[in-house]
């Protein structure tokens, strides 16, 4: 049995933004996003919680962070505890993306404890996995989403079902090149079959994302999809109107 669940829409604004155009594209989302049907997050840069905290207050938008660090607290020069992301209204914290395993050095173990540090604050992780263009090419997409996701399930297995999951072909990401729906769909589903493995029933409200040059004209053909529940959008989650065609393309 599935249970009904959102759509969630997460705009990643990695490392972008300011004071001013935090406030004016904020400013922009709230003034049309309406009642959505879906669940919406812009994940932004640690400097600027405080700011957003405020400017989302009181509408649909939640507060996500880019990043979590695996420690509760101490000699960590430079990361920011979950406990330390709740004080200021973060509800996701995007673990495991691609850049950060890319130019971080992240392995699968450590993005397994950033999800557990999150869900033991009451922070949601979104989990990201994603296989490299070589890696694809060598036909080994299902393996590699598969080890990524398995590590996190290993150390989460008890509150796995309040994961979200992120599919981001690392090919995909900044390059304007999509997923097709049906590419993206055959991953989506394997996950789901590894997901319900480990949560059973439970796994059909865990929401499995597309991310990937996601943009206002895909991605409604990519939200149509069985396992695809909602997106992780970069660069068009800095444009207001692109932003806000996705969340009404979400329902
Ligand atoms: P783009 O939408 O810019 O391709 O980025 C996707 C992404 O990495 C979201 O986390």
């Amino acid at each position: 049995m599935t249970h009904p669940k959102k759509k969630l829409i997460a705009g990643n604004w990695k490392m972008n933004g300011s004071l001013a155009a935090n406030a004016a594209l904020v400013a922009a989302l709230r003034e049309s996003v309406g009642t959505p049907s879906c669940d919406v997050a812009v994940c932004v840069p640690a400097p600027y919680l405080a700011q957003v905290q405020g400017l989302v207050d009181g509408s649909p938008l939640a507060l996500g962070a880019q990043d979590v660090s695996a420690h509760a607290q101490g000699a960590y020069t430079g990361e920011q505890s979950a406990a330390m992301l709740k004080d200021f209204g973060v509800r996701y914290a995007i673990v495991g993306h691609s850049e950060r395993r890319q130019y971080h050095g992240e392995s699968d173990d450590t993005v397994a404890a950033k999800a557990a540090a999150a869900l033991a604050a009451g922070i949601t992780p979104i989990v990201c996995v994603g296989e490299t263009l070589s890696e694809r090419e060598a036909g080994h997409t299902q393996e590699v989403v598969r080890r990524q996701l398995a590590a996190v399930i290993h150390a989460n297995g008890h509150c796995i079902s309040e994961i979200v999951v992120a599919y981001e072909p690392v090919w995909a990401i900044g390059t304007g090149k999509t997923a097709t729906p049906e590419q993206a769909q055959a991953v989506h589903a394997v996950l789901r079959t590894q997901l319900h493995h480990a949560a059973g029933d439970l796994a059909g409200r865990i929401r499995i994302l597309y991310g990937g040059s996601m943009n206002a004209a895909n991605a409604a053909s990519l939200l149509a999809q069985a396992d695809i529940d909602g997106g992780l959008i970069g660069g068009a989650s800095l444009k207001a109107p692109d932003f806000l065609q996705i969340i009404a393309a979400a329902r």
